[in-house]
C-alpha cells in the first residue's frame, strides 16, 4: 500500500492550474485520480462536469438519525510564475527540512487530502465513520469559483448538512492549532486608461497629449490618503467595527506581531491604517490593493514614446457587512470620476466573494477546538482570516450551513509565490486533525 506521503506526491504531481486553459485536461486528470483514490478508501465517488472544471464528490453510506457532515477544498492550483525562483521543480514536490516543497502543497492538495486520507483511514479500520460524510472538491477556487453555487443549488437535496469544515487557511506559528471563524470578501476588476489611438513618438507629441501611463498612476494614487485609509465615497458605510472581545483575544495570539509580520514579508517596515494592529489590519479591516500595473515599454534599454494605454488589476478586500457589487459600483463610480483629464477609463468587474463571520464557540465552534485541541496537543487560538474562500458565505446562504475553517499551512508557506511549502508534521497533524474532528462533531449530537 502507498503511504500518505506518496500518495500526497501523486496528487502534488498533476500541473493543475486553473486559471490557464493549456492545463484544463491536467485539471480533469487530477479530478480523476481524486475520484480513484476517494474509492480505492471505500467512499462512493462521482465525478461532475461543470461549465469549467470538474466538481468531485464522495460519501460514505450515510445513515438516519447521525450528523451530516461536509469537507470541501480546492485541488486546484495558483500559475507557478516566476519559475526560475523555484529552488525545486513546483511539480516535482521534494523534502527539504522536514517541509514538503511543491505548488498545492499548502493550498491546498496537502491539507485537503490529510482531510480524504484521514477519514479513509477510520473507514478502513472501523468499517465506518461516526457521521455522514460528504466531500465535496472543486477545481475552480483559486479563479473565484464561478461555478460552484450553481453547483450547489442544483445538489442542494445531495448536499444537505449541519456543519462543514474546510482546511484552506493558516496557523499563526508552528504548532499552534487555530480556527478562523471569519474571512474577507473580495471584489476584482481591470481598469483600462486610453488615449492616443495608437503609440506616439514622446519627442513629437509630448506635452500636448496626456499620457495614459501617468494619468493610471495618478488614479491609483486616488485610492488611498497619505495614510492608507481609502478614498471612495462610501467605502467604509458597511463596515463592521471589531469587537472589544476580539482585540483583546488578538493581542494574545503569537506569531502576529509587528516583527513577526516584518520578518514574514521581508518588507523594509510596516504601513497601514493608524489604530489598527497589523493582525487586526490583515483580519478585520477592508483594503485596496493594486495587484499588476502596466502598459508603456517594458523591454531593455529606453524607448521614447507615449503609450495608447494602460493598465492597473486592483482588488478589495472586504469585511462584514460591505457587499462586493455595492463596493464594486462605488469604486467604478470613484475611478470615472477621478480619471485625469486627456483619457478615457473603463472598468471591467472581476469575480468577486462575500465576507464571511461566525460565533466560534457554537456548539460546531467548540467541537472543532476539541479536535484541535486533541491532534496538536495545544490550546486552539482563534482568528480571521485575512484570505478569501467565497463559496463559505455562498454555503450559509444555499445550505444553511456554517463552516469551520481549521488551518494547517504555516505563514511563511509562500502560498500563491516560488516555494510553496508544506511542514510534513502537519500534513500528518490534518489526518490526525480529520478523526478528532469527526469523533467531536458525532458527539455534538446529544446534546
Ligand atoms: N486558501 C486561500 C485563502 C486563505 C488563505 C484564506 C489563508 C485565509 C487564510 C485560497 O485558496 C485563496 O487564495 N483564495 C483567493 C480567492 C480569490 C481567488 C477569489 C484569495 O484569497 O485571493
Ligand atoms: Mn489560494
Amino acid at each position: 500500500m502507498t503511504s500518505d506521503l506518496e500518495q500526497l506526491f501523486g496528487f502534488l504531481r498533476f500541473p493543475s492550474i486553473s486559471t490557464d486553459s493549456r492545463h484544463s485536461a491536467d485539471v480533469r486528470a487530477c479530478a480523476r485520480w481524486l475520484v480513484r483514490t476517494a474509492e480505492d478508501f471505500g467512499f462512493e465517488a462521482s465525478l461532475h462536469d461543470t461549465p469549467g472544471h470538474p466538481v468531485v464528490l464522495a460519501r460514505n453510506v450515510h445513515r438516519e438519525g447521525r450528523l451530516n457532515v461536509l469537507i470541501y477544498g480546492h485541488y486546484d492550483v495558483q500559475p507557478v510564475d516566476p519559475l526560475d525562483l523555484w529552488e525545486s521543480a513546483p511539480f516535482e514536490p521534494e523534502i527539504r527540512d522536514g517541509r514538503i516543497w511543491a505548488r498545492g502543497c499548502a493550498d491546498n492538495k496537502g491539507q485537503m487530502l490529510a482531510h480524504l486520507i484521514g477519514a479513509g483511514k477510520t473507514l478502513r479500520e472501523s468499517g465506518d465513520l461516526p457521521v455522514n460524510l460528504t466531500f465535496l472538491f472543486e477545481g475552480e477556487e483559486e479563479i473565484g469559483s464561478p461555478n460552484l453555487a450553481p453547483f450547489l443549488r442544483d445538489h442542494r437535496e445531495e448536499l444537505a448538512c449541519d456543519v462543514i469544515a474546510v482546511s484552506d487557511t493558516g496557523m499563526v506559528a508552528p504548532g499552534v492549532p487555530t480556527m478562523d471563524y471569519g474571512l474577507r470578501g473580495i471584489a476584482c476588476c481591470e481598469v483600462i486608461l486610453r488615449g492616443p489611438e495608437r503609440d506616439l513618438h514622446s519627442g513629437l507629441f509630448g506635452g500636448a497629449v496626456a499620457n495614459p501611463a501617468t494619468a493610471v498612476g495618478r488614479l491609483i494614487a486616488s485610492l488611498h490618503d497619505a495614510d492608507g485609509r481609502i478614498q471612495v465615497e462610501g467605502f467604509y458605510d458597511d463596515v463592521r467595527e471589531l469587537e472589544a472581545w476580539e482585540r483583546e483575544m488578538w493581542a494574545k495570539v503569537p506569531g502576529v506581531s509587528d516583527g513577526d509580520f516584518l520578518k514574514v514579508t521581508g518588507s523594509p517596515s510596516l504601513f497601514g491604517e493608524k489604530g489598527f494592529s497589523p493582525a487586526e489590519q490583515t483580519w478585520a479591516r477592508p483594503t485596496a490593493e493594486v495587484n499588476g500595473v502596466g502598459g508603456g515599454y517594458q523591454g531593455e534599454g529606453s524607448k521614447t514614446v507615449i503609450p495608447a494605454e494602460a493598465m492597473v488589476k486592483l482588488s478589495f478586500r472586504l469585511v462584514p457587512d460591505q457587499d462586493p457589487k455595492d463596493i464594486m459600483a462605488k469604486v467604478k463610480g470613484h475611478l470615472e470620476a477621478h480619471c485625469p483629464a486627456g483619457v478615457t477609463v473603463e472598468v471591467v468587474p472581476g469575480h468577486d466573494g462575500k465576507p464571511y463571520l461566525t460565533d466560534p464557540n457554537s456548539r460546531f465552534g467548540k467541537a472543532a477546538q476539541e479536535a484541535l485541541r486533541n491532534a496538536f496537543s495545544a490550546e486552539p487560538v482563534m482568528i480571521r482570516g485575512g484570505g478569501s474562500i467565497p463559496i463559505v458565505q455562498d454555503f450559509r446562504e444555499i445550505l444553511g450551513a456554517d463552516t469551520l475553517l481549521l488551518g494547517l499551512a504555516l505563514s511563511d508557506a509562500q502560498i500563491h509565490s516560488p516555494n510553496e511549502n508544506f511542514p510534513v508534521e502537519n500534513f500528518e497533524a490534518g489526518i490526525r486533525l480529520n478523526r478528532a474532528l469527526l469523533e467531536a462533531l458525532s458527539k455534538t449530537r446529544d446534546v
